[in-house]
């Protein structure tokens, strides 16, 4: 893949804090050798590591090197011999003392100008306090026209009052431009595509409203438990996994209204707009209506029996931590008031897929096909998120023959058909941080308000003291998941080629 001129770094140090850990290993070194590949990191970016495990720089450049699968790469040969590493605890002042002078050093040999992206990778409740202590070692402010700029992984907080206080933290030493929080989702290529979609056609956007949709469904479902990300899992759920950043996200993007222009602020404007727009569901009786959650249990073949979320490791065996949520949104605008959200996302549902359809009205007079069209599926936008990324179209066709039967056939796009690779999500969101374009990043107004409409969901749920509903592994979830969208005379979709 060649890189555009101006899709490549500018002279920067890229420190990662939480670099002995599996985020680093799995996700950043390798898409970091294929930057180095494509020519992205000229030789002016350089890389510290920061951790507490103690290691030398050479053993840092073997972890690199150990993390790829390429032995041709010479660009990353190069920068993977020069990275640098301080060891030292998170909170303590000497660790950033022996940082700066690392940094100094690299400003020295590699001309990076005292650009810096600091790249948070450990566990979050250390993002605040690395946050801190940046800022008191005078880390955090850019210097001589330079850049710093702070990357932070999900969860933003844990509730809507803990997000405030991360803002707090962060903002002790970063103002809000220097601030790059992830979704890796938004650097999918098909979620991009939306924009795409949406607005270099002509074609869709006349119909992408109440009077032709009759409803939106936001899927995300994976086929996998939780393995041994129990302990995490349990404190964290399918709510805030998931439905507060991925799943709003999408939403957002995929309803919001056309920006201004193409340039960051003008669409996070927009998304946080299509937020606001959604009202929470803040009474009880509202949220018993339009929310359900679920959770795992036994299930699958004979052949491949997969166990219950209670007897994975590190789960307690009472937990009524959600594995599933579904819930019914409503966006309040002028486009979109009247139109059910549904949104479903959960762990060891029968297939790994994410998608948003829009299912749209059905045609006005169905008689004219008596007794084959009444049954048929809705006509339907399916935007394939993952895998097998692309768009589908479905509508009625005529089958072949005397009778007049019509059948659903669909039109197919999908990303194999171009001859360029889609790059990986994380290849994005280091190169965007490093040139510094916030477009793919989530800017604070848009957390909060994610936050204000799950957060009333997972209260009731934390006091609901009914067992939490339980689905069998490799079903669509607990039968209440059927139950809310079956009121409203619809069914949820089953599959991404339907
Ligand atoms: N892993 C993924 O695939 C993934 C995906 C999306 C988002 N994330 C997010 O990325 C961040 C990093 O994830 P990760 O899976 O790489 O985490 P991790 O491996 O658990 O932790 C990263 C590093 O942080 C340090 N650390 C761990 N526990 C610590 C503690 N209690 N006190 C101080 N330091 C500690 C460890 O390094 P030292 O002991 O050497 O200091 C560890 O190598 C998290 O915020 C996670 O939510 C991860």
């Amino acid at each position: 893949m060649n890189v555009d001129a101006d899709r490549r770094s500018p002279p920067c140090v890229l420190v990662i804090f939480g670099a002995s850990g599996d985020l680093t290993a799995r996700k950043l070194l390798p898409a970091l050798e294929r930057l180095a590949g494509y020519g992205a990191l000229p030789p002016e970016v350089a890389l510290v590591g920061v951790a507490r495990t103690p290691m030398t720089d050479a053993e840092f450049g073997n972890l690199c090197r150990r993390s790829v699968t390429s032995d041709d790469n010479h660009r990353w040969e190069e920068f993977a011999a020069a990275a640098r590493y301080v060891a030292g605890d998170y909170d303590d002042p000497a660790t950033y003392q022996r940082l700066a002078d690392v940094l100094a050093e690299c400003d020295h040999r590699h001309g990076t100008a005292g650009n810096r992206v600091h790249y948070f990778a450990t566990p979050p409740r250390l993002f605040g306090p690395i946050a801190m202590s940046l800022g008191k070692a005078g880390l955090s402010a850019p210097v001589g026209g330079g850049f710093v700029r702070a990357v932070v992984e999900k969860p933003f907080g844990w509730d809507e009052i803990s997000a405030r206080e991360l803002y707090a933290d962060l903002s002790s030493a970063f103002v809000e431009e220097q601030i790059f929080r992830i979704d890796h989702y938004l650097a999918k290529e098909t979620v991009q595509n939306l924009l795409a979609l949406r607005f270099a056609n002509s074609v869709f956007e006349p119909i992408w409203n109440r009077t032709w949709v009759d409803n939106v469904q936001i899927t995300v479902a994976e086929t996998l438990g939780v393995g041994e990300r129990g302990g995490f899992y349990e404190s964290t759920g399918a709510m805030r996994d998931i439905v507060q950043n991925h799943v709003l996200q999408v939403l957002s993007l995929f309803l919001m209204e056309p920006p201004t222009s193409f340039h960051a602020e003008a669409i996070r404007d927009e998304k946080v707009k299509l937020l606001r727009a959604i009202q929470p569901l803040d009474a009880e009786a509202e949220i018993a209506a339009n929310a359900v959650r679920g959770q795992y249990t036994r299930g699958g073949t004979r052949e491949d029996l997969m166990p219950g979320y209670r007897d994975e490791p590190g789960v307690d065996p009472l937990s009524a931590t959600e594995t599933f949520v579904a819930m019914k949104l409503e966006v309040q605008n002028w486009r979109w008031t009247g139109v059910p959200i549904y949104v479903r996302t959960g762990k060891r549902l029968p297939a790994r897929l994410t998608e948003v359809a829009m299912e749209f009205r059905r045609p006005p007079q169905l008689p004219l096909f008596p007794g084959t069209a009444e049954g048929l599926d809705p006509d339907a936008l399916v935007v394939r998120v993952q895998p097998d990324e692309g768009l589908s179209l479905r509508f009625g066709a005529k089958v072949p023959g005397h009778a007049f039967r019509v059948q659903k056939a669909s039109m197919d796009f999908s990303y194999e058909s171009f001859d360029e690779q889609s790059p990986d999500a994380y290849e994005r969101v280091i190169l965007d941080a490093l040139i510094g374009d916030p477009t793919l990043f989530i800017r604070a107004d848009e957390v909060a308000r994610s936050w204000r409409i799950v957060d009333p969901v997972m209260r009731f749920w934390a006091g609901d003291e009914r067992p939490i509903p339980l689905y069998q592994a490799a079903s669509w979830g607990p039968s209440e998941a059927g139950a809310l969208i079956a009121r409203d005379g619809r069914t949820w979709r089953h599959s991404s080629r339907r």
